[in-house]
């Protein structure tokens, strides 16, 4: 039985590890994301679904993988002009719970699902978001294969991940932020031990935009690209299935 208490590392139980923090910090999730970063994240999301060409199937099904409280899923449902299905899925049941009186009649389905074996068949969406989740996936390559397999032909898979900004000052002042000040109020505000100290780890360890790309060009998607936003604090990925 892993150890609950254990910062998760990159081994076979990881993904238990992932879905427990995110189980226990749901209650406190939005707030903290909102409060640490300055609501900037909204402007992320908003960019990231204009990155998604969801205004060529108003009315297509589209998947937003490890979707959370649904800030993702809400940003596209609730486009003008929207007329299709989100679904929205995730392994952390408390998170889907927490997210679900936001929904307030949108057109979006929360789904309990793992994004390393998505309870989809192939080719059923005609879209996929993934908004900080593919960072805590055990498995990048799987995960890349999975949303790949699940997307119709030509249709588009848009990233929103952390990332460490190209600037040496500004990756100075980001890693301070990350490396003292989040953990700190996470500790405070979400009342748990380390999952906020996970956050800055998981993020250094992880992957640069130009690897994270060719990752999903391996798992074949084409067409992929990149724009780093707030000076590189965060990078929203595309690529065409
Ligand atoms: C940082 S949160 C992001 C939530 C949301 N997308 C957002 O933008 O706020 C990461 C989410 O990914 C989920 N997650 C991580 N690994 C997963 C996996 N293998 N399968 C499904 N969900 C996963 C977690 O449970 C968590 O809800």
């Amino acid at each position: 039985m892993p150890d609950p208490q254990a910062k998760p590392s990159r081994g076979s139980d990881r993904e238990h590890q992932v879905q427990t923090i995110f189980s226990e910090i749901a209650p406190r999730y939005d707030l903290l994301n909102h409060v640490l970063s300055a609501n900037i994240d909204r402007a992320w999301r908003r960019k990231a679904v204009n990155r998604l060409g969801w205004e060529s199937h108003r009315d297509g099904v589209f998947l937003d993988a490890c979707a959370g409280t649904f800030d993702l899923s809400l940003e596209l449902a609730g486009r003008e002009g929207f007329s299709g299905r989100v679904v929205a899925s995730d392994f952390a049941q408390p998170m889907l719970v927490v997210g679900r009186p936001k929904l307030k009649g949108a057109d979006v389905t929360p789904v309990c699902g793992d994004s390393l074996r998505l309870p989809f068949p192939d080719r059923t969406f005609h879209g996929a978001t993934v908004g900080f989740g593919v960072r805590n996936l055990s498995d990048l390559d799987t995960g890349f294969r999975e949303f790949h397999r699940v997307l119709r032909p030509g249709a588009k898979l848009v990233v929103l991940e952390f990332t460490v900004p190209p600037n040496p000052l500004m990756r100075g002042l980001y890693m301070f932020y990350f490396n003292r000040i989040l953990p700190l109020v996470g500790r405070i505000v979400s009342g748990h031990p380390w999952a906020y100290t996970y956050l800055p780890e998981s993020v250094k360890e992880f992957p640069g935009p130009k690897d994270l790309a060719a990752m999903m060009e391996q798992a074949g998607f084409r067409d992929s690209g990149w724009t780093l936003v707030t000076g590189g604090i965060a990078a929203i990925h595309w690529g065409v299935a």
